[in-house]
């Protein structure tokens, strides 16, 4: 990298929710952004017009097996390199485990899982060969309290939080650093089904007795993926209120 390049992340799910402000994040911190997501949305659009330079977004579905390949593929053929990954698309399904069809099953795992794996896996190939980088997994709470209908959900984001872990001690010693960020409910799309009466329960079982905001969460990606953090590897940082302390 030349002084005049600036590093690359690479943020998956940026279109909406918490990924859109990750972006606007790493924008604003001069980072070169790439995005990827089944469907374009008025804020991908409005950032190709405002930096035709810095970001580049890709329609993927990672329920695809090829997708995650392709995606980081596209990145380096656009950047030439990849500093950050922050593997933030995932999907929520709620319904009881006896009637959840097995294909339902197959999906969840393959979104909140196997993709990030993959990514992780052909982002890590790529900063091997410029000297390192970080990588940050989005998991969620339910990895860590058992809820009624997210079973699945819960497994996979899990599975994120373990496959951090190994990860960070395979990666170490090639200077990448692996960490996952376990937020509580904050509000976005996924969680607009939330009824006004789990809601107000969620709040009266937090500590801080309110959901989280998008804002409280993208501080600690952006401290993970700071000089900040470059002792810290292998970790899960919660951030919920004290919902689950
Ligand atoms: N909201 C919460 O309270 C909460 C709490 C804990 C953890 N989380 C986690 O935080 C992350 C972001 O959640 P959010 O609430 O911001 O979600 P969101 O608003 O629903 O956004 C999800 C993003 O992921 C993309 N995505 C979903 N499925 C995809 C697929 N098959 N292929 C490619 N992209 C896909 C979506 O774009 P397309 O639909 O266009 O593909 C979108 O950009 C997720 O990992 C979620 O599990 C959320």
């Amino acid at each position: 990298m030349t002084p005049a390049e600036p590093p690359v992340a690479v943020v998956t799910g940026g279109s909406r929710g918490l990924g859109q402000h990750i972006v606007e994040s790493f924008l604003a911190r001069g980072y070169r952004v790439s995005t990827s997501s089944r469907t374009q949305t008025d804020f991908t659009s409005q950032m190709l017009q405002d930096h035709p330079d810095r970001f580049h977004w890709t329609e993927v579905d990672l329920e695809q097996g090829d997708a995650a390949k392709s995606l980081v593929r596209s990145v380096v053929a656009r950047f030439g390199r990849i500093d950050v990954l922050v593997n933030n698309a995932g999907y929520l399904h709620q319904e009881l485990l006896l009637t959840t069809p097995r294909r339902q099953v197959d999906s969840l795992v393959a979104v909140n899982l196997v993709a990030p794996i993959l990514v992780a896996q052909a982002c890590a190939r790529a900063m091997t060969a410029s000297g390192g980088g970080r990588i940050l997994n989005v998991s969620s709470i339910n990895a860590v309290r058992g809820h009624r209908g997210v079973s699945v959900y819960s497994a996979a984001k899990a599975g994120l939080d373990g496959f951090t872990r190994s990860l960070a001690r395979e990666l170490g010693p090639m200077n990448i650093l692996v960490n996952s960020v376990v937020p509580g409910y904050f509000d976005s799309d996924m969680t607009s089904g939330v009824t006004p009466e789990n809601r107000t329960r969620i709040e009266r079982r937090t500590p801080l007795q309110r959901l989280g905001t998008v804002e409280e969460v993208v501080a600690v990606v952006d401290f993970l993926t700071s000089p900040a953090a470059s002792f810290i590897t292998g970790q899960t940082l919660v951030i919920d209120g004290g919902l689950t302390c």
